[in-house]
């Protein structure tokens, strides 16, 4: 007989990975009900007892106010929970890849803390078939349990968006799947006890894989579209910013900008359906197009500035340039994947002296993952240009008067968001 699914009541949560998935999640369940949050980082579980959050998705008074929620890094408190929530990585490696080990590793967790019964729900992003693939192997291998019989898997995709406080966990809608008809139904309702917009119950965990898979893909085209736009209009002498407008006033235009694209998400999940495809022979030309135009806008916002600086009769190798922002979005720490660097990177082969100001970031993690030392307080007067490189607040309210204190006199302003007046900056993408 298949073992019957956890009552309602005696769910007990385990949320395994606290990063910024992880983490509101164990708050929105932890303010209603037991729930361990399980990370192998013990530093990140320190910070939590201490109701601290680095990644600013989750404040101190919110961390407090989840009664229900403990933090652990010990394994062994899992076998107290039967109900198992994976929230960690799924990078690419150096070729592109999917790297699987953090959810192969937090699968073996989940496998050894499982009973039967017990439900595991995958939310990492993956190409459609990983769960059942990948995961389930590990869960039986581990426990000694049969899928479906003795235990449940199901899958449901995170899909929100660090730095935003609108759209927020419980705020947007869920999707969800079980590996059968009632695990459906049971990680459905799990969700709709905590998110107020609803929950979408897809036909299949293949299905909610590949539903979340495409909408970072989706992004990441149409975005490559208008960057392509830009490298054609920047030959032609065109503002694009100025066709989007004039284009966007028709009811059915797209309002995508060019831009750099950077994360853990858009400029990553499309090679996990790439590399699905790969396995069965399909050649996914678009998707890997719109990847390529995307990784070259780094170096291209780079040669319009050194083009700029040389319109000046300066050269690049005697110029000091400031680049505003490293974090991969506005109004975030969230340094991941961060395309910024391609632009510095690009900057300092023409020989030109870079200095990073990113006050959101960790300049300590700058370091580390980039090797970048940020410039805590710029000189004022001291740089030949400056890139607004990310749209925070704190840049984009200063004007374009405001960040030019920084240059000297006569510097080139380079508007990579495109939120400045066009009159007042040299060049925008
Ligand atoms: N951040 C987002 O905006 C976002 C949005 C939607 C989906 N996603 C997806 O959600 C998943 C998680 O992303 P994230 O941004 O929360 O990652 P993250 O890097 O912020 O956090 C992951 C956490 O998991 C921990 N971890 C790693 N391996 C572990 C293991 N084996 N056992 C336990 N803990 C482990 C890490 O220490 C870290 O604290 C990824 O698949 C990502 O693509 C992220």
């Amino acid at each position: 007989m298949n073992a019957p699914l956890p009552h309602r009541d005696s769910t007990r949560l385990a949320i395994i990975g606290l990063g910024y998935v992880g983490l509101p999640l164990a708050v929105a369940f932890g303010r209603q009900r037991p729930t361990l949050g399980f990370d192998i980082n013990p530093a990140r579980v320190s910070e939590l007892q201490r109701h601290e959050d680095q990644t600013l998705e989750v404040t101190p008074d919110q961390l407090r106010a989840a009664a229900g929620l403990a933090f652990t890094a010990d394994p062994e408190r899992l076998s107290d929970c039967n109900v198992f929530i994976v929230t960690v990585p799924t990078p690419i490696d150096a070729y592109k890849r999917p790297d699987l080990t953090p959810l192969e590793s937090a699968s073996r967790t989940a496998g050894r803390a499982l009973k039967r019964g017990d439900v595991v729900v995958y939310e990492s992003t993956v190409y459609p078939g990983a769960t059942e693939e990948v995961c389930v192997p590990i869960l039986e291998r581990e426990s000694g349990l049969v899928f479906n019989r003795d235990f449940h898997v199901g899958y449901s995709p995170e899909r929100i968006n660090p730095g935003d406080r609108e759209h927020r966990l419980e705020t947007i809608t869920k999707v969800t799947s079980g590996s059968s008809p009632a695990a459906a139904d049971f990680v459905d309702a799990l969700y709709k006890s905590i998110i107020t917009a609803g929950t979408h119950q897809a036909s299949s965990i293949r299905v909610a894989e590949g539903a979340k898979v495409i909408e970072n893909i989706q992004r990441d085209v149409n975005i490559a579209l208008v960057n392509e736009l830009a490298l054609l209009f920047d030959r032609l002498g065109m503002d694009t910013q100025e066709v989007l407008a004039a284009a966007g006033t028709k009811w059915n235009f797209l309002p995508f900008r060019p831009g750099l694209v950077g994360g853990h998400c858009i400029g990553v999940d499309p090679y996990y359906l790439t590399h699905k495809a790969q396995q069965v022979g399909f050649h996914t030309d678009v998707i890997l197009a719109g990847r390529r135009t995307n990784d070259g806008m780094g170096p291209h916002v780079a040669r319009r500035v050194v083009r700029l600086i040389q319109q000046r009769e300066a050269h690049p190798a005697h110029c000091r340039v400031l680049v505003l922002g490293l974090a991969f979005k506005e109004n975030c720490p969230d340094l991941r994947n961060t395309r910024v660097v391609d632009v510095v990177e690009e900057l300092r082969a023409y020989g030109a002296d870079v200095d990073v100001h990113d006050p959101w970031v960790d300049a300590d993690q700058a370091m580390h993952e980039y090797g970048l030392r940020l410039v805590d307080a710029p000189e004022a007067g001291d740089y030949d240009a400056i890139i607004l490189a990310v749209a925070h607040d704190r840049f984009v309210s200063l004007g374009a008067s405001g960040l030019r204190r920084w240059g000297r006199e006569g510097a080139t302003l380079f508007d990579v968001k495109g939120v400045l007046p066009r009159a007042d900056v040299d060049g925008r993408l």
